[in-house]
């Protein structure tokens, strides 16, 4: 995978002077945003926050703002539906506030014939962009509030990388960092290849002066975001790339990775980093040769297993998470006992668990044997079942010993209790005072709840 190139600095040169013109010419207004989808998406809107401030927009309660942005997700037909019933429910707020604007961007944007579904039913949508153009909010926005509607959603699939964008941050403790965008696999399921375009990777230097960015700024824990983090190819690899952020920061994740590219030299570097935490995001989709084959997949039941044991071996503790889509067309009874018995097999800390559902243009959806909604539903039905055994196992093997948790915030259960994550990404419930917000501190496993930990403080070694 080649490099590929920035967008230039004259163009992001030309961005910042339209948000001058922004700010200059209408102070004052507010916005709020409404996020769908992953954490890509989460990011993306991190960086429309941003560059939101950078105009002098202020962040306010969706009622009272000025422009409301809808950051879109296409990833399952649940995610558009709800953006569609949630927009639709703005229409009369715009006829007793003509001013208002309301603007839908990202993925559902990017996909083809979705802008023209959203105008058609909410033709009062005053700004319109898709994933390629992000970058350019500034200049849309500048033209959206001189009274034009603004439609762009085109620009190149292999897409160019915008560095610089100013950047909100959701948290002060944690943050996501992308070094690659798009996806080059097309699974035969997935819209992502179409939305986000080609794999490009940053530059290694820029993304090691982000974090670093990151780190002076306070930020615990980096989550390195990409489609495929593990192709990445910004004229190092994955591993090297994890060596040269080891200590950047006190913890680093990542999402998501491919199982045919983890290679030994990435459960090597697991093993070593310090920075590095024992969680790995490892979607499995099935455990079917013949099903993982149709998905285009490009492994079999056998390699996923031995990756894992692989992992397990070198990174004793390793929290596995992964993502299954039950009821892929075609999917007999017994292809589905091969993905229960290999939930069963791999003993998932967590799982994303997913009815199939079909994408317009993507293979899948062509086909013809789609297995009945009914079926499918009880198909996930058994499998959240099997899942939930398996992490109530993995959380009462957690019970007595010291783990090391980031402290994120106060528990939202109880009063007096901070909630945490442990390395292997477990949340984690015990009392202490607010001081310790941001801070990482030993905590002694003492039970379980339903998904949940509950612990005390402890003093002295981690065991882990
Ligand atoms: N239907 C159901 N689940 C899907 N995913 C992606 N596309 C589809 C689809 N068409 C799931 C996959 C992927 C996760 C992000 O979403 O499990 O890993
Ligand atoms: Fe979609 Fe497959 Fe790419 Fe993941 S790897 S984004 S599931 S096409």
């Amino acid at each position: 995978m080649a490099q590929s190139l920035v967008v230039s600095a004259q163009e992001m040169d030309s961005q910042m002077q339209c948000a001058a013109r922004v700010r200059e010419g209408f102070p004052g207004r507010t916005y709020h945003i409404v996020t769908y989808g992953c954490q890509m998406n989460a990011h993306d809107s991190e960086n429309l926050a941003g560059m939101l401030e950078e105009m002098g927009f202020a962040p306010a309660a969706q009622e009272e703002a000025d422009l409301v942005l809808f950051n879109t997700c296409c990833i399952r037909d649940n995610a558009e539906r709800r953006l569609l019933g949630n927009v639709s429910a703005l229409s009369q707020r715009k006829r007793e506030k003509p001013d208002l604007l309301i603007g839908v961007c990202g993925c559902m944007m990017q996909q083809a014939g979705g802008a023209q579904r959203l105008l058609s039913l909410c033709p009062f949508v005053d700004l319109v962009f898709g994933t390629h153009n992000l970058y350019r909010l500034p200049e849309l926005l500048l033209s959206a509030l001189s009274g034009q509607k603004v439609l762009a959603i085109g620009g190149d699939e292999r897409g160019r990388i915008p560095e610089g964008l100013p950047v909100k941050r959701a948290s002060a403790i944690q943050g996501s960092l992308t070094i690659m965008y798009g996806c080059n696999n097309f699974c035969t399921y997935c819209i992502v290849p179409y939305v986000r375009g080609r794999e490009r990777s940053r530059r290694l230097a820029d993304i090691v002066r982000e974090a670093e960015e990151m780190a002076s700024a306070g930020i615990q824990e980096i989550l390195l975001l990409g489609q495929n983090v593990n192709s990445y190819d910004g004229g190092a690899t994955f591993p090297e790339l994890l060596r040269a952020l080891d200590g950047v920061v006190p913890r680093i994740r990542f999402m998501t990775s491919h199982p045919k590219d983890l290679s030994d030299a990435l459960i090597a570097e697991m093993a070593r980093s310090r920075s590095v935490c024992p969680q790995f995001h490892l979607p499995v989709q099935s455990g079917s040769d013949k099903v993982l084959r149709e998905m285009n997949r490009v492994y079999t039941r056998a390699h996923y297993l031995e990756r894992v044991r692989a992992l397990r071996q070198a990174v004793p503790d390793v929290g596995l998470t992964t993502d299954i889509i039950a009821g892929f067309p075609g999917e007999t009874e017994a292809d589905f006992q091969d993905t229960l018995s290999l939930v069963e097999e791999v003993q998932y800390d967590s799982a994303f668990t997913f009815i199939y559902s079909p994408r317009a243009g993507t293979r899948a959806a062509a086909r013809e044997d789609f297995v009945p909604p009914q079926v499918q539903h009880e198909r996930l039905d058994r499998l959240i079942a099997l899942q939930e055994t398996a992490t109530a196992r993995a959380l009462r093997s957690q019970v007595g010993s010291v783990q090391q948790v980031l402290i994120e915030g106060a528990s939202r259960r109880r009063e007096g209790y901070l909630a945490g994550r442990t390395g292997r990404g477990m949340t984690v419930n015990f009392p202490g005072p607010s001081s310790l917000i941001g801070k990482l501190v030993f905590v002694r496993i003492l039970g379980t709840g339903a998904n949940t930990l509950r612990g005390e403080i402890a003093q002295g070694e981690c065991s882990k």
